[in-house]
Order: structure tokens, then sequence, then C-alpha cells
């Protein structure tokens, strides 16, 4: 049965060419594993793990059970003054996945909501240690950090910013983007060349103060903007500036979080510790909304002063801990350590590059990167119409080959399950290839 055309039209879609989608609507009515199943009765495999969201694959039975059973005991708890069992636990067992030094967890709804709360708590840190002239707020180009204002502020996808005018926050700046094509494309992983990208800080500092600006948020790896892996020493470059100016360092770790990179965090993979990290997306596998914001013990401290009975962050949600996100996210922690999905995302990697690489010099394509279980293909737009040859790709690929693949404008992306077949990391890429080998 297909949906009834009055309800598709109601429907003002995200990120989405509403008036496009309509004429021939994608709707997705099942999951099972690795696949999605559409009304009208096709099973297609998910080369995009959800949205990022869904390493472990799709009606997890360890989490539906959990959710199943959390949302008969409790369905909702307020968090404010008094919370849910199943939050503490998921604080616990999140702090303990990460490095030493973060034992302190925040919970939001999204990954939209944890950038605008990390933001905040670095402004409140500072007050709170009598810096309140710290307000600036840096971010890079190409940064996505999600759609609320303070996200929207400090990233840097031109689409998502030039629609909203110039109301966007003030006192903030952006470092300038690593992707180079000169120097880096077709580089494999991290590029060797552009660690240099990091002393754009120094600018901002020379320009404001260093003593001005309150943080530094960026992706570790950028996702949304195409899959850009910081330069070798980029990083490592970017903590020693922060240390310098006395700025602290976000990582917006909505997508590299939780395997998506072979490790429960990117900090941990790059060795390069943030001060604050942002999460979301694989913290319940993507089955409830939830994100969190993890600091490091000395910015928590720092707010635990003044009289006792008063509350030290004015700040959190309605859902904030929500008790049956709680119970996803302690169950899609739980099956991560047990059926020790971060080594298997990692043992993916070399094949996943591989197949990736493999399009270097399609005539359609003029870069590919990738990172961990992340891969970005750019295709060569078309003439006077951006994004419509990725939009081609998508949409062929959804009703002739049986496949769901993402593209952001004209670049294609991919996030395999974490516990993907390396059989059907080829077939994606087969099929794509069929795809780009038959349209102009
Ligand atoms: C790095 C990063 N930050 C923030 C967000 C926003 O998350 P949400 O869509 O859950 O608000 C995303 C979403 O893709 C993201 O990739």
């Amino acid at each position: 049965m297909s949906t009834n055309p009055a309800a598709v039209d109601s429907y003002w879609m995200p990120f989405t060419a509403n008036r496009d989608f309509k004429q021939q609507p994608r709707i997705i009515v099942g999951a099972e594993g690795h696949h999605y199943h559409t009304e009208d009765g096709r099973k297609l495999y998910d080369a995009f793990s959800g949205l990022w969201t869904s390493g472990l694959g799709h009606c997890h039975p360890r989490i539906v059970e959990a959710v199943q059973r959390q949302v008969a005991t409790l369905d909702y708890s307020l968090g404010f003054q008094a919370a849910s069992d199943k939050v503490f636990e998921l604080a616990e067992k999140v702090t303990s996945m990460a490095p030493d030094g973060y034992s302190k967890v925040f919970f939001t709804n999204s990954g939209s909501e944890s950038a605008d709360t990390s933001l905040k708590i670095a402004l409140g840190y500072h007050r709170a240690r009598k810096e309140g002239h710290r307000t600036r707020l840096v971010g890079r180009e190409k940064g996505y950090h999600g759609v609320n204002f303070g996200g929207m502020s400090v990233g840097g996808m031109t689409p998502n910013r030039k629609a909203f005018g110039a109301s966007l926050l003030p006192c903030v700046d952006h470092l300038q983007h690593t992707w180079n094509l000169e120097h880096n494309a077709y580089s494999r992983g991290q590029p060797a060349w552009g660690a240099h990208f990091a002393d754009d800080l120094e600018r901002l500092a020379a320009l404001h103060d260093g003593s001005n600006i309150a943080a530094v948020i960026v992706e570790p790896v950028s996702g949304s903007s195409g899959i850009l892996p910081p330069p070798v020493g980029y990083l490592e470059r970017l903590r020693e500036i922060c240390d310098k100016y006395g700025i602290l360092l976000i990582f917006d770790e909505v997508i590299t979080a939780f395997g998506r990179i072979g490790a429960g965090f990117a900090a941990e993979r790059f060795g390069v510790m943030p001060d604050i990290i942002n999460m979301a997306k694989g913290l319940t596998n993507g089955v409830i909304p939830m994100g969190a914001v993890m600091v490091r013990d000395e910015i928590f401290d720092t707010f635990m002063h003044g009289p006792e009975q008063a509350i030290e962050l004015f700040h959190g949600y309605t859902y904030s801990g929500h008790p049956v996100a709680a119970a996803a996210g302690i169950a899609a922690l739980d099956a991560y350590v047990e059926e020790g999905t971060f080594e298997q995302s990692r043992g993916l990697e070399q094949h996943f590059e591989d197949e990736l690489h493999s399009f270097a010099g399609h005539p359609l394509v003029t870069d590919v990167r990738n990172f961990g279980l992340m891969g970005g293909l750019d295709l060569v737009p078309r003439p006077d119409a951006m994004g419509a040859r990725g939009l081609e790709v998508h949409k062929k690929c959804f009703w002739e080959e049986d496949i769901v693949v993402r593209n952001g404008g004209d670049i294609l992306q991919f996030s395999p399950f974490l516990n993907s077949r390396p059989e059907d990391i080829t077939m994606t890429f087969e099929k794509v290839r069929k795809v780009l080998d038959h349209i102009d």
C-alpha cells in the first residue's frame, strides 16, 4: 500500500529537495539488519548505515528489547533535580569508554543540541574562572555542527548559513578548511600535507588577542562536507595553539564517536585530547534521539562553586537523559563492547579504502577521501546544475540498484555498517560504479 498523496504533501522534509521528492517519493516502512524495506515491497541495502547512526545494523535485537522493556517500565522521568536510574548508568558507561580524564557527561537530544551545549559550557567555564572576556568562538570552514544557532554560526558550510542572512551569533571566526586538491587529491587516510592549516588559529589569536577566544570547535574528521580527514599533525598543532592561549578545544564527534573510525572516540584514535567531546548518532545506534557532551574533569569542577543549593549550569532540555533513550544507549554500548564492534570496524578499513579508491581515474570523479569507515567521492558537477548529478546517483541507486547511497550535493558519502561483510562493501561500490558508468 502506498502512502496517500495528501500525507506525502503535508510533510516538509528536512535537507530534501521537497518538490523533486514528491514526484516519486522514496518511502521506507521497515528495516532489519543491513536492509531497509520500501513500501513497494523491495529490500534495499543501506550503504549509509542510517545517517551515520546505525553502525550495529537496524533493529538490533538487544536494543529493541531494552527499549520495549524500558518504555513499559518508566516511559518518562523528569531530569531536573531528579532523574531516572538509566541515565546514571549510561553516563558511567560513556565515561568508562572514554580516555582518562573525562568523567562527566551531560545529555542532549541531538548533535545540534550537543554543539550549542558545548559552546555554552565553554563560555560558562571561562566566566566561572573570571575570564568572562573570552567570548569569541572559532569554527572552521566546511565544518558542520548541526542547525541550531550556535552550531550554524560556528559551522562553515555555506548553504546552511547563507539563507539565514547575517543574524548568526556575533564574535565568531572560522579557521581555513584543510581540503586542498592540488596537494592532497586522492590521499588515502590522513593527507601528509597541511598541518600548517592549524596555524590559522595564530592569525585569529593575533587579531583578537588569544585571551579573548573562548573555544575552537572542529570535527576531528569532517563528515557532512564530504569527509575531510585531518592532515597529519594538524590536530596536534591545534591542541598546542589552544594550550598556548588558554583556549578550549571542542571535538565534535557526532559522527566519529562509537566505532566509525575504529575506536570509541577520535580523541583516542588520533591521540589528541580535546577539552570537550560532543556525541550523538551512535550513542543509541540511532534508535532513540540522544546526544551528549563530555568534559574534562577540570571543566566540571570549575562549575562546582557557590552555595550547594544553587544550580551550577542553567541549561538542560525536557528530554535530557530520557529513560528510553538511555536504555537504548546502554544496550548499544554493551553491544559495541561484547560484539567487538570497534575492532570489526577497524578491520574493514583497508578493504573499504581499496574499494573506494578504485574510483580514481573514473571520468566523473575528481577526488576520493577516506578515514576509518567514512568515505567521500566527489563527482564533476553538471554545468549550471550543482547537486543534480549527485541526486541522480542517489535516485538511481534507490530505484534501480536497491541500495541507499547518500549524496551531499555532488559528493557521494559512504558510511558502511561497522559490522559489514567485506563482500557487501564490494557490492556497494560495484553498484555505484554501474550507475556512474550509465549516467552523463
Ligand atoms: C559533526 C556533526 N555535528 C552535529 C550534527 C548535527 O546532529 P543532529 O542532526 O543530530 O542535530 C551532525 C549531523 O550530521 C554532525 O555530523
